[in-house]
């Protein structure tokens, strides 16, 4: 076996016989594994020819490390080995690596191999071979060939070259800083709209938000809002939904909590029926544009469920038995944009960031255990916990939270609670009373919430646009 060290001192040296001797496919595979994966960057004028033997090695792990060591050369001479590899090679990955390498040649000569390779039945390495005549996009045939994958089945080949279609006609590789993207409109910040959600939100500009957490109505199990169907509340809520991405700035989140529910039986003689929100929402959503991002799952103590067990754990019989449910879906997706997280960070002076870092420890996985909460007017709050933790992990100081249906305003508290803004939609006089009551608390003395009627709302809105 060789030290990195040993093998740094050995590629300074332009007489060394070290790898000659050393990366030969006879020697033993695991000092072969260490060295190739040791070597690091390659000093000009390195032995490329070294590796091609090893490209036909029995173990896959070292033709993988070969294609890589290769590739660091951006050496046309191996051009047509590369692409032998490509043809031969049955690992998906090791394919890529190979069309990878090919692209990182940024050799004219290279184009008809990756033209190629466009037609390749595995989207990864179609993918790469995209990325890599992207650099020759201004040639003609590069751009007929391209043109020719719009309609491709895959979805990530067709959003990559519609990316690459929009950033064209934007006329710019990296977006600037879009000084808008840290405000929101005054006349909706710390405001409770007394009003139907779906009216409020048409009277709320495009892109006034950064961050949406909220928990709908559970359809017909909870609260006294009845659905004439099922599919009448599913399209609510979309409508609901679509409106919230138009306003949703870009590149930003929603976090939306639920859980499937049991409408209760009418009889003895029929049974209850369980509908899954959560997966019957999530098509609606990718389908208005809202990118899936994670799962999380919010797990309560067994005491908090509804005990669904009596009758099985009496009988013991297959069939009967029904799982009482201690968790609930929290699924976070982000507005679809072309845009990576990073931009929409980089949108923030450094000041801003520094005091929105969250700070200690934190929960590190999906699955989050937080006791439910209660309130004497409110059936159906959110744990503060809950709000909290979403509020840090996807917004800034500064930002303005939304919540469509703001019940009893945990989210507006939370949300000044970490220097933020809050705006929330309320129809429920009662709620709108008790949420009045948990933020007009002297802690947020300065930032009294507003409760506003829609047309109250709207005049403040049309004076703003006046003041323009
Ligand atoms: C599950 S609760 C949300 C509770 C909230 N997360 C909290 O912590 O208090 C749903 C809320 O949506 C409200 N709501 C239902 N339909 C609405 C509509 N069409 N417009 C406005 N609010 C609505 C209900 O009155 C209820 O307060």
């Amino acid at each position: 076996m060789f030290t990195k060290s040993q093998i740094d001192a050995e590629k300074l040296n332009p007489d060394s016989l070290f790898f000659k001797n050393a990366l030969v496919p006879t020697r033993e595979e695991s000092t072969l594994l260490s060295l190739l994966d040791n070597l690091g960057k390659l000093p000009a004028g390195f032995s490329g020819e070294l590796f091609v033997p090893l490209l036909t090695h029995a173990n896959p792990k070292i033709r993988m490390l070969a294609v890589k060591n290769v590739g660091k050369l951006k050496d046309d001479r191996f051009l047509e080995e590369l692409s032998q590899f490509a043809a031969n090679e049955k690992n998906t990955l090791a394919r890529r690596e190979a069309i990878s390498a090919i692209g990182r040649m940024r050799s004219e000569k290279a184009i008809p191999t990756l033209t190629y390779y466009l037609t390749d039945t595995d989207p990864k390495v179609v993918l790469q071979s995209v990325r890599a005549l992207l650099y020759f996009k201004e040639k003609p045939e590069v751009q007929t060939a391209l043109d020719s994958l719009l309609e491709h089945p895959n979805e990530l080949i067709r959003e990559h070259l519609a990316s690459e279609i929009e950033r064209k006609k934007s006329g710019r590789r990296t977006s600037k800083k879009d000084l808008q993207h840290p405000m929101s409109p005054d006349a909706l910040k710390n405001v409770i709209i007394h009003a139907d959600v779906q009216e409020s939100l048409k009277i709320i500009p495009d892109e006034s938000i950064h961050l949406t957490f909220t928990s709908p109505p559970y359809y017909n199990a909870r609260d006294y809002t009845i659905y004439q169907s099922y599919v009448a509340y599913l399209d609510f809520l979309t409508t609901v939904f679509k409106e919230t991405h138009r306003i949703t700035k870009e590149g930003r989140f929603f976090v939306l909590n639920t859980s499937p529910v049991i409408v209760p039986r009418i009889s003895r003689a029929h049974s209850s029926k369980r509908y899954a929100i959560p997966y019957d929402i999530h098509p609606r959503l990718t389908d208005i544009g809202w990118e899936f991002i994670d799962d999380i799952v919010w797990t309560k103590p067994d005491y908090a469920a509804k005990n669904r067990n009596g009758g099985f754990f009496q009988h013991r019989k297959p069939l009967g038995y029904k799982a009482n449910s201690v968790t609930e879906s929290v699924m976070v997706y982000r507005k679809k944009t072309d845009k990576l997280i990073d931009w929409n960070i980089r949108q923030y002076d450094d000041e801003t960031i520094a005091a929105s870092r969250v700070m200690g420890d934190y929960e590190k996985t999906n699955l989050w255990h937080i006791n439910p909460a209660t309130d004497k007017v409110h059936p159906a709050i959110f744990p503060p916990e809950l709000a909290s933790r979403v509020i840090q992990f996807y917004s800034f100081k500064g930002d303005l939270v939304f919540d469509p249906f703001g019940g009893s305003g945990t989210v507006g508290h939370i949300a000044l609670t970490h220097d933020r803004y809050f705006l929330l939609c309320e129809k429920e006089a009662e709620y709108i009373e008790r949420a009045k009551q948990l933020l007009d608390v002297a802690l947020f003395a300065h930032a009294k919430p507003r409760v506003l009627s829609l047309t109250k709302l709207e005049s403040e809105l049309a004076e703003r646009n006046q003041n323009l």
